[in-house]
């Protein structure tokens, strides 16, 4: 850590005593680290709307593999941007379902656009998107 100044937050006495209990919940040392990582996340966040050109993600997706044709166009769609995808890794879940994880790596608003195609197919069940960054500048 660089050099630490302290500041302090006025807070609603309700709020605090959540925010308490999720602190517990999370198993945090103290409410700095709370905050310091809920900072971090919205900086992160913040560099992800600004479209940054040296992103990561992942994706997930859980699909019915009996569905018609979807794992082939699901195939299709990755390989249309296997420059962005770094790896995939593929769990067959039962006899029917599958689950995918896809690691992204490129500008912002190419995964971002990957994501939501892929997520938007007709036969994804369930599928996220978790942005992230290596966070370059955050301590
Ligand atoms: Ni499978």
């Amino acid at each position: 850590m660089g050099e630490v100044t302290r500041f302090g937050v006025s807070l609603d006495e309700k709020l605090l005593r959540q925010f308490d209990r999720l602190i517990d919940r999370k198993g945090y040392a103290n409410r700095s680290e709370a905050i310091r990582d809920l900072i971090r996340e919205a900086l992160v966040r913040e560099q992800w709307e600004i479209g940054t050109e040296d992103a990561v993600g992942t994706i997930t997706l859980v699909y019915d593999h009996d569905t018609r044709d979807l794992a082939d166009r699901l195939t299709d769609l990755q390989h249309a941007h296997y420059e962005s995808i770094v790896s995939t890794l593929h769990v067959h879940l039962d006899p029917h379902h599958c689950l995918e994880v896809l690691v992204l790596r490129g500008a912002a608003r190419t995964l971002k656009e990957i994501a939501d195609r892929l997520i938007g197919t007709r036969g994804v069940k369930h599928g996220t998107f978790s942005a992230t960054t290596e966070g370059r500048g955050l301590r």
